[in-house]
């Protein structure tokens, strides 16, 4: 049997207010959703292992730093985005300004990190889009990933937990792409 190999990355969640980052980061990592909004204010960071059944050796941990969206806190965050190894851009399916205002949180992350760093894009609030909400359809979503160089397009939902943990298990495989040529 292989040796196992550690491994921990950065991951940064990133898109404007109230798109769902910390209820897709609190699903992923506690299997819960809140409905009530509280606002990050700053920063929250949690740590998770990723189990990945093609790579049974590898121990992943990621480090989730889950950002505040909202304008006001532009200014906090850039040394947040220092270290970075992956991207997880959010916007919500049912809000079009938060899905035309993706290329402006590339912008702010790349600034710091440069460019070329894994990513994957999310269109979370799925289950409100399919009641007739939906702002963002699925091609345009598709267009972006292909735009930004993003490797998968989820259409997730924190609230009934779909898709949540391929999010983060692809942005995991890529970044092992990136780092460790596999
Ligand atoms: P900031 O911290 O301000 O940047 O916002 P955020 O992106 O972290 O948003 P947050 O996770 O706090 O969610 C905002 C609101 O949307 C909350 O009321 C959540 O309950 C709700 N919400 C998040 N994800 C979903 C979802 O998939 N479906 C539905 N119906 N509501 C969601
Ligand atoms: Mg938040």
């Amino acid at each position: 049997m292989a040796a196992t190999r550690s491994f921990i990355y950065k991951v940064v969640v990133v898109g404007d207010g109230g798109v769902g980052k910390t209820s897709i980061v609190l699903q992923y990592c506690e299997n819960s959703f809140k409905e009530n909004y509280i606002m990050t204010i700053g920063s929250n960071f949690s740590t998770k292992q990723v189990e990945l059944e093609e790579y049974p050796n590898f121990l992943v941990k990621l480090q989730l730093w889950d950002l505040a969206g909202q304008k006001h806190f532009s200014f906090v965050r850039p040394p947040f985005y220092r270290g970075a190894t992956g991207i997880v851009y959010v916007f919500d399916l049912t809000r079009r300004s938060s899905f035309q205002n993706i290329l402006e949180w590339k912008l702010e992350v790349e600034k710091v990190i440069g460019n070329g760093k894994p990513s994957v894009l999310v269109g979370n609030k799925i289950d409100l889009a399919e009641q007739g909400n939906r702002e963002v359809g699925e091609g345009d979503g598709e267009a972006l990933k292909d735009e930004i160089k993003a490797f998968g397009y989820y259409e997730t939902s924190a609230k009934e937990d779909l898709l949540v943990n391929p999010v983060f298990k692809d942005i995991t495989l890529a970044i092992l792409k990136n780092t460790q040529k596999i």
